[in-house]
């Protein structure tokens, strides 16, 4: 028979074996093509956003490339690689394994042989990420809509859904290295609809077992009476919403101060609140970072950086990471260690930067006047290289006082 009945039978078998749901798995191997490093590539069915696709993984000599398909795509994908680069195609089903292989003299065959282990295909594909909270049986979430009443996460929720589930995971690993029991005040600076807030008390309730009390400050009051009211018919006592600004919130005993997307220099007033209650804990993902970037505008610095600036995208870029670096030397200047990530994928927020500082509990071993003063001398050079006169939170904790 031809090379071309041959790879006809192989993508028949393959539909086949997808529509009967029968299909496991394809490898493709003994790449021949031009794409440097490339080694294989490993197929299975996944469902994203309910959706049915096919998941190629494009194995390289050093690392891994996932790209996802839609079926008909992906089964068209697969027709090329195999008429064309990839020298032998593998396909297991639950029934059996179908290989086509090139031999010499460009002579295509066709074998099959049963499977060695009896593979369940994963019907249910790629399961949702087992998260801490899972979204079922919580009915506050079907009243912050964001779930409806069978824990399915609506479709216009889903980006904010994993945002904050992230956060949890992010703030989980934190709380866990600190002694246990040691998280008994919790604020949450800008609220908003109190998503996260929520997240986080059943997080303390139902995954630590902790009573911990849990504080929404927020300046729009529609907000604060909508949380307030589901809190209530929750039953979550230690639960509250507070209306009105981060500015004039009393921290006292706060442990940890959490703050997503606060705008601008609400951010810097977030932190600067978690400074000066002396908190365990403060993990903000900053928003937007205007303050800076009009520093930066005004200004116009003429040096060796001027072409980092000259172009909007790139000032709006380069004053995010000015702004949030500062806020990092400012947490370390008052004794905390820090982190900055991206905290999750930007396909679901472009505001996915993680700040996050954790108070040392022991003291360093080196003088720490000699550090704070290298923090200082840091900070300020860094405003002059981009023409800045002052940044929010080092006003507000009189820093720029200091140098
Ligand atoms: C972008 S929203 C984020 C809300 C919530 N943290 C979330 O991620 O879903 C920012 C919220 O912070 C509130 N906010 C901004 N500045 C504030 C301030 N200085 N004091 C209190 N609330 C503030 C706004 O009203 C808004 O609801």
């Amino acid at each position: 028979m031809s090379n071309q009945h041959h790879l006809q039978q192989f993508k028949d078998q393959l539909t086949a074996s997808i529509s009967s749901n029968v299909f496991v798995k394809i490898s493709l191997g003994n790449y021949q093509g031009n794409e440097k490093e490339l080694k294989q590539i490993h197929i299975r069915r996944v469902k994203i956003k309910r959706t049915d696709m096919l998941s190629f993984t494009y194995r390289y000599k050093t690392r891994d490339i996932i790209k996802n398909f839609p079926v008909s795509e992906g089964i068209t994908l697969i027709s090329h690689f195999i008429s064309n680069d990839f020298k032998i195609a593998t396909l297991f089903t639950a029934e059996k394994e179908v290989i086509l292989e090139h031999g010499n003299k460009q002579q295509i065959s066709i074998r099959e042989q049963t499977s060695g282990k009896a593979v369940k295909p994963d019907l249910t594909h790629n399961k949702e990420k087992k998260r801490l909270i899972q979204p079922i049986g919580k009915p506050y979430l079907v009243q912050l809509k964001l779930t409806d009443s069978e824990g399915n996460v609506f479709k216009n929720a889903q980006d904010k859904y994993k945002q904050i589930n992230q956060y949890i995971e992010i703030l989980n690993s934190l709380v866990k290295e600190l002694p246990a029991g040691s998280v008994k005040q919790v604020v949450d600076m800008g609220s908003g609809k109190g998503y996260l807030t929520f997240l986080l008390y059943d997080y303390f309730q139902q995954v630590l077992n902790e009573k911990v009390k849990v504080t929404g400050v927020e300046y729009r009051e529609d907000m604060v009476q909508l949380c307030n009211t589901i809190a209530k018919q929750s039953g979550f006592e230690q639960l509250d919403f507070v209306q009105g600004t981060i500015e004039d919130y009393d921290v006292a005993g706060i442990d940890l101060l959490i703050a997503l997307h606060a705008c601008d220099t609400a951010t810097d007033d977030a932190i600067f609140k978690g400074i000066k209650a002396n908190a365990k804990l403060i993990v903000v993902a900053p928003c937007c970072h205007k303050q800076i970037r009009r520093e930066m505008e005004k200004s116009k610095v003429k040096n060796e950086i001027s072409v980092l600036t000259k172009y909007g995208i790139f000032l709006e870029r380069q004053a995010e990471m000015v702004t949030d670096a500062i806020r990092a030397l400012i947490l370390e200047y008052f004794g905390y260690k820090t982190k900055v990530f991206e905290f999750i994928s930007d396909a679901h927020t472009p505001k996915n930067v993680l700040v996050v500082g954790v108070k040392s509990a022991k003291s360093e071993s080196y003088n720490i006047e000699t550090k704070k003063l290298e923090i200082l001398q840091k900070i300020s050079e860094t405003k002059a290289y981009f023409g800045i006169s002052y940044h929010h939170l080092e006003r507000l904790l009189g820093l720029d006082q200091l140098v």
